[in-house]
């Protein structure tokens, strides 16, 4: 698998001739967050299955298209939805259009997801700035990196101690104030899915200090990162993960996209601001 350092530029050039928006600032919509998009002025449309090379995103609640437009005033790129592992996607097409926006000039990928809530704290409906993450696959090999190292994008063993960009979380962290949005903070867990966790595994991620668990984000930040980007990962905590097995709950994916429509305008404000701030 992998593609070729020219696959990456020809989907990158098919974007750049047909848009004059040149967008410093990508964001990424998650499950249920997909609406987001709609707020982009002045849209150049994408659809995924129109750009050279591109996977298609094929999950409910992640409809599949790149916007290019403003959001207030500020230019930006929207992934309206992306494809995950779980779909049987290669690592590579995963993170396939991280390296794109790379060259279409892109500095900052804001990345948001959905995420079940392990720190005992958080409730669903609350939004999390992550910290930093455990890939949990990449631990056992499933890294985006695997293959030959492409050095025009990054080096062979890209540092991941300072993946999610301080500045960034900052900034997160001050508009958040500004505008009375509740903002947490911590670990988020990559797994590859498609089954939510067991009560066990829960348990487990808990005490290896996660505090909320998902299925996408830690391989597009790998490849960002690698890439010399600056990342902020914002999870939207949409229901509290099992931990016990004779609970009356159980994870489900309508549960997970009811509350990201709840909280996507809280993130909608947020994301602005932080564009506002990235683009004054
Ligand atoms: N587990 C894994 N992924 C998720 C969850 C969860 O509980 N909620 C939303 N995405």
């Amino acid at each position: 698998m992998g593609y070729t350092f020219e696959a990456y530029q020809e989907a990158a050039d098919y974007i750049l001739s047909r848009t004059s928006y040149r967008p410093r600032v990508a964001v990424t919509l998650g499950s249920g967050l997909a609406p987001l998009a709609e707020d982009v002025q002045s849209p150049d449309v994408f659809p995924y299955a129109e750009i050279p090379h591109f996977p298609r995103a094929t999950v409910e609640g992640h409809p599949g298209r790149m916007i290019l437009g403003t959001l207030d005033g500020v230019p930006v790129a929207v992934m309206q939805g992306r494809v995950h592992a779980y779909e049987g996607y290669s690592l590579q097409e995963v993170t396939f259009y991280v390296r794109v926006l790379k060259l279409m000039g892109v500095q900052t990928l804001i990345l948001t997801n959905a995420a079940g809530g392990l720190n005992r704290a958080f409730r669903p409906g609350d939004l999390m700035v992550i910290e930093d993450h455990i890939n949990f696959p990449g631990l056992v090999g499933h890294n985006p990196l695997w293959g030959p190292n492409e050095e025009r994008f990054g080096p062979r063993f890209p540092a991941m101690s300072r993946a999610y960009t301080r500045a960034l979380r900052d900034l997160a962290f001050q508009v958040a104030r500004e505008l009375n949005i509740d903002l947490r903070r911590g670990v988020y867990v990559g797994l590859g899915g498609p089954s939510f966790e067991t009560p066990a595994e829960v348990r487990m991620l808990r005490a290896l200090g996660g505090d909320a668990v998902g299925m996408s984000t830690v391989h597009e930040t790998i490849v960002a990162v690698h890439a010399g980007m600056h990342v902020l990962g914002i999870s939207t905590i949409t229901n509290i993960a099992v931990d016990r097995v004779d609970a009356e709950e159980e994870a489900n994916h309508e549960e997970v996209l009811e509350a990201g429509k709840a909280v996507a305008p809280r993130l909608s404000a947020l994301i602005k601001g932080i564009l506002r701030r990235l683009n004054p």
